[in-house]
């Protein structure tokens, strides 16, 4: 007999966080339930007053998704971009970025982190592009990352916030636009993060600026934080998140339209709940017990996650940056630097320029460029922006690094070209930075370098040909001149890196690339196009038509043919193409071999745990140095399926030694053969032949075999 401890009758008697939000909202006065769903000023980006009569503390929520945005003073860690987190393809990094985070935000008192932020990269100029987790792959790259932060963030009891839900992928006018999405393409490509997010037990979603039609519409043109078919239809009801919908800053339009579609939660203004809430249940236009549910969400999550229990005693104030913080958003920012090209000067018998040389005869570097000795583009703009602890430049960085490589550093005498081509010109090899920047709230205008930063790569180029091009960018840039030459005798750089935003650490992170202490590793979560709207966005599909700018209407007419499924329906060779990254070691794929499950039924819930197939291969190290490599499986479904030609469905990166190899094994799941029936408002697995390749980018398939389904 199983006699049960005094501890086990305990936990068996102690209520859950369901029970224990019950019990205090049985409690509360209707003003008091109304206050845990308004805003109040304070000292974070949102603060919800504490209830004390009832021990109900207050809540602190902070930007952003990088690091804790500081109004007052005291250190934070301006870590990498999202964007540059995902380039990384590696949820263990993913996850200890979440983990330093809400480590940061607890030590500052905030209980709820305004992040990760997951939206896809519809639109390459898209200014936030830089804050999202996504890339152009939320089905599989947002939907690994969103996960790992979230439980990282979490896992030190502070509450994570998806945002912006949804289809908030544009920000000129983002507080009107209407984004008109047909219901499969929205559920294929832009809901699977936020899905995934809500899987890892996200406590909170964030609803964006935007209005919304998903098509056929349940709701035509409505702001998404009162549209009751994104809100409650499908994630509460559909996807089950039990955490509570805040609104974005400002974005609630209605008191009694928000409340009924789902809103719990208004911020940045209390125009519309506070006061107006009560007086519309007094008035009998909302009940009582909708605005109970809301507050049980509220308490519910705090009391799951941590702020309600834990005691945060730090305040906004607060010193919370590490040396380990600090040493981490350096590793993750190495990591997340992508290496697009690294070709032998002077023919095959030439040599790379790139790893640097460590020791040997001394030689001399050329740092130039505007963006070398400048912290503007490390954080991109808007509430992600972060002031880091101290932000090593990358001059700083690869000065610090030069003098133990017996390497002298040379700067230009002003920022012209011509200093710049004098300074190469005297150079063993010429580091030239470049970039550009964006904020929120506003598009960029081009993914075009400035001429003057065209200009000074390619005169740079001709005056020294070991020259390096490191590029700064929230997001795609327009390069085809890295593979095919520039304009001045046709010349390509034989080295160039994209480092995205990399935050406060910079200057050493790239240093470790260069260098080759750290063996680049990451790839391409966006595509890099030839010309800017390579992908034939019109105006109706961007930024959208309309009688005036308030009343836009952004089609979403190319439907799944979003990023790289743009790239590969329409047969069009990218400068560089989604998943792409370079190692100075290489890599083979071998031996495809597959077992297939047998012939699944339907199953319910979409068959994400329902494996279908075990893809294996063999990956080997071919270099004489340490690598990782990120393998991806792509899938392609039976042309009846009306599907783009090739789809991101799993990825690992693989550290491996010299020579080494190791047998890695990708699983098919029902849900990946499947697309979204809207008919039945369920996924439904597509009969036929799938194929399915590895390989290391979405144009360097290697392995190919044949699922039957
Ligand atoms: C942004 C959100 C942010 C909020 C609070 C809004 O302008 O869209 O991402 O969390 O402000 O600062």
């Amino acid at each position: 007999m199983i006699i049960p401890t005094l501890l086990t009758l305990l936990l068996a008697s102690s209520p859950g966080p369901s029970a224990r939000a019950k019990a205090i909202v049985a409690q509360l006065t209707l003003e008091e339930k109304v206050g845990l769903l308004t805003g109040v000023a304070g000292n974070y980006s949102g603060n919800l007053a504490g209830i004390p009569r009832l021990d109900v503390p207050a809540l602190g929520m902070n930007d952003g998704p990088q690091g804790f945005r500081a109004s007052t003073h005291g250190t934070s860690t301006a870590f990498p971009c999202a964007l540059a987190v995902a380039a990384g393809w590696d949820a263990t990094n993913a996850r200890a970025f979440g983990e330093a985070i809400g480590t940061e935000f607890a030590a500052k008192g905030a209980g709820m982190m305004l992040g990760p932020a997951l939206n896809v990269a519809r639109l390459p100029t898209c200014g936030r592009n830089f804050e999202y987790l996504s890339g152009e792959d939320g089905g599989t790259l947002g939907a690994v990352m969103a996960a790992a932060v979230v439980g990282g963030v979490q896992s030190k009891g502070v509450i994570a916030n998806a945002k912006h839900y949804v289809q908030n992928n544009q920000e000129y006018a983002r507080s009107s636009v209407d984004a008109i999405v047909d219901e499969r393409t929205h559920v294929e490509i832009y809901l699977p993060p936020f899905e995934a997010a809500v899987e890892a037990g996200v406590g909170s979603v964030m609803c964006s600026y935007n209005r919304v039609t998903i098509v056929p519409p349940f709701a035509a043109a409505t702001y998404a934080c009162e549209d009751p078919f994104t809100l409650t239809h499908e994630l509460k009801e559909r996807l089950g998140f039990g955490g509570f919908v805040v609104s974005d800053w400002g974005a609630t339009h209605s008191t009694v339209a928000s409340a009924l579609a789902g809103l719990d939660m208004e911020m940045g203004s209390e125009k519309y709940y506070g006061k107006k809430l009560i007086a519309a249940v007094q008035a009998g236009h909302v009940n009582e017990s909708a605005v109970d549910e809301k507050a049980e969400r509220v308490l519910r999550t705090m009391i799951r996650i941590g702020p309600f229990d834990h005691t945060f005693t730090g305040n906004a104030a607060a010193n919370v940056t590490s040396a380990a913080h600090r040493a981490l958003a350096r590793s993750l920012a190495a990591a997340g630097t992508v290496l697009l090209r690294n070709s032998k000067v002077g023919g095959s018998t030439g040599a790379a320029v790139l790893p640097l040389r460590h020791g040997g005869a001394p030689y001399t570097l050329c740092v130039a460029g505007g963006a070398a000795d400048s912290v503007g583009a490390l954080s991109g703009g808007g509430s992600g922006f972060v002031v880091g602890s101290h932000s090593t430049t990358y001059l700083e960085g690869i000065r610090t690094r030069a003098a133990a490589a017996g390497a002298t550093v040379n700067i230009p005498s002003d920022s012209s070209i011509e200093a710049a081509q004098a300074c190469a010109a005297a150079a063993d090899v010429a580091l030239v930075f470049v970039g550009t920047w964006s904020h929120e709230s506003q598009d960029r205008d081009t993914l075009a370098l400035t001429q003057f930063d065209q200009s000074l790569c390619a005169y740079t180029l001709q005056k020294n040909p070991h020259t390096v091009i490191v590029m700064t960018s929230p997001g795609a840039l327009i390069v085809p001149w890295l593979e095919n030459g520039m304009y001045l005798g046709g010349n390509a750089p034989p080295a160039a890196l994209i480092t995205f935003m990399p935050g406060q650490e910079a200057g050493h992170a790239v240093a470790d690339v260069l260098w080759g202490d750290v063996n680049p590793s990451a790839r391409l979560p966006v595509t890099l196009p030839n010309v800017d709207n390579e992908i034939s966005l019109t105006k109706a599909m961007y930024p959208g038509v309309g009688p005036d700018v308030s009343h836009l209407r952004a089609n979403y007419s190319e439907r799944l043919e979003v990023g790289y499924r743009w790239y590969h329906t329409h047969g069009v060779k990218p400068a560089y193409a989604f998943g792409h990254g370079l190692s100075y070691t290489s890599f083979t794929y071998a031996v495809l071999s597959k077992e297939v499950e047998e012939p699944p039924g339907q199953t319910e819930g979409g068959g994400r745990e329902r494996v279908v197939a075990t893809i294996d291969f063999t990956l080997t190290n071919t270099g004489s140095r340490a690598g990782a490599e990120v393998a991806q499986l792509y899938t392609s479904f039976p042309a009846s399926a009306g599907e783009p030609p090739v789809q991101l469905r799993n990825f690992t990166k693989i550290q491996l030694a010299a020579g080494a190899s190791v047998r890695i094994s990708f699983e098919v799941s029902e849900r990946d053969l499947s697309v979204w029936d809207v008919e039945a408002g369920a996924w439904a697995l597509v009969h036929g032949a799938h194929q399915l390749a590895v390989g290391a980018a979405s144009d360097d398939l290697r392995l190919h075999v044949t699922v039957h389904a």
